[in-house]
């Protein structure tokens, strides 16, 4: 009999600071007027300082927890993805270890940014399929808000994110019904390195911290956005295909596409390229911003919760990041 990776639980926590268009128009040189018409996105949360990335992570974890309806003490390994981790080293694995009060089990942390949630899904579904764990907590978190250049030289990608962080619990299916994950493909192009990056503190300088690092903002994320969405319309449709295709399935096939939140003109060409009906895209980036490793749990945890998606209906995830790197999964919810 095959074993399929279940998903148990599912929950997620954003912090509760809102920040508007608005707030923004207060702190930089940018007008609600641009983010909404070239985003969509009208609001997005902003952790306190002194909160770090585990911490949304911890209080992730426990609502789905509780959304399985197990003990924590049953939870016999932790993924964790983002790529705003507490600290440059160690991951939030560890630290949402401890903060559960766990045993000493292992702890992953994934650093495949917007990506990063579909890429600790693939990881959980083959120790899952192999029979390794038993129950997975996938921890996706992000805090962005704490680095992020408010001048003119980062509103491009200031505007775009927000903090918040999703949890999962994932168990093996052993029945015959099918529901779960059916597959994940996962792809990179590193010469693209360069077109979405953070490039400072670099293992490349000695010393890695310096005035003078400080002072080049080479420490704030930069991207080419016109690259970043060029390629991020072509390479998610791609993505999607590849695994309709795997599973002998056609887009109609699909009940609820969820692309990652990066920007809703993204997600709006994506769904046009794919042909699929734009009611059937789940979209909440005007509410949360892109929360990069967090965005596709987030919003498949809101459709969840609202009763928009069902027993039995078909997901397909998609994800465009930095690296570049690109994925696609197939739930059977
Ligand atoms: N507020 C106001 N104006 C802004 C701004 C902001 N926050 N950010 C940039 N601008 C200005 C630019 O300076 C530029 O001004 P100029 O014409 O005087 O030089 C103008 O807006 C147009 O910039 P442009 O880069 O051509 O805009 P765009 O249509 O490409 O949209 C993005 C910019 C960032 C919204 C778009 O490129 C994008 O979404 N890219 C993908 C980003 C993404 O998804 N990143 C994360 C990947 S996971």
């Amino acid at each position: 009999m095959s074993v399929t990776t279940f998903i148990k639980g599912i929950s997620h926590f954003l912090p509760p600071r809102i920040i508007t268009n608005a707030d923004l128009e207060k702190i930089m040189p940018t007008t609600d007027e641009w983010i909404r018409q070239r985003t969509g996105i009208l609001e997005r949360h902003y952790a306190d300082p002194g909160i770090g990335t585990s911490d949304l992570a911890y209080e992730a974890a426990l609502r789905a927890i509780e959304d399985a309806k197990i003990d924590k003490s049953e939870i016999d390994f932790i993924i964790a993805a983002t790529l705003s981790p507490d600290y440059y080293f160690p991951g939030i694995g560890v630290l949402v270890q401890a903060k559960l009060g766990l045993n000493q089990i292992g702890a992953l942390d994934i650093r495949n940014q917007c990506s990063g949630f579909i890429y600790a899904l693939s990881v959980a579904d083959q120790y899952i399929k192999t029979q390794t764990y038993k129950k997975i907590l996938l921890v996706a978190a992000e805090l962005q808000s704490s680095n992020l250049d408010h001048s003119y030289d980062g509103r491009d990608m200031a505007a775009l994110f927000g903090d918040g962080a999703a949890a999962l619990i994932l168990e093996p299916n052993h029945s015959n019904g099918g529901h779960g994950i059916l597959s994940t493909h996962l792809f990179s192009d590193g010469r693209f390195a360069s077109e979405l990056l953070m490039e400072k503190p670099s293992s490349k300088d000695n010393p890695v911290f310096s005035q003078k690092m400080l002072e080049s903002k080479r420490c704030f994320p930069r991207m080419n956005g016109k690259t970043v969405f060029k390629n991020a319309v072509e390479k998610m449709p791609e993505a999607v295909n590849a695994a309709l295709k795997h599973n002998n399935l056609t887009i109609e096939d699909v009940d609820h596409l969820i692309p990652h939140q990066a920007n809703d003109r993204i997600s709006l060409m994506v769904a046009h390229k794919l042909k699929i009906p734009v009611e059937k895209v789940i979209r909440n980036i005007h509410r949360t911003g892109n929360t990069t490793a967090a965005s596709i749990p987030i919003a498949l945890d809101e459709a969840v919760k609202e009763g928009r998606i069902k027993q039995g209906d078909l997901i397909v995830l998609t994800a465009f990041g930095s690296g570049f790197t690109w994925a696609s999964a197939v739930i059977r919810w």
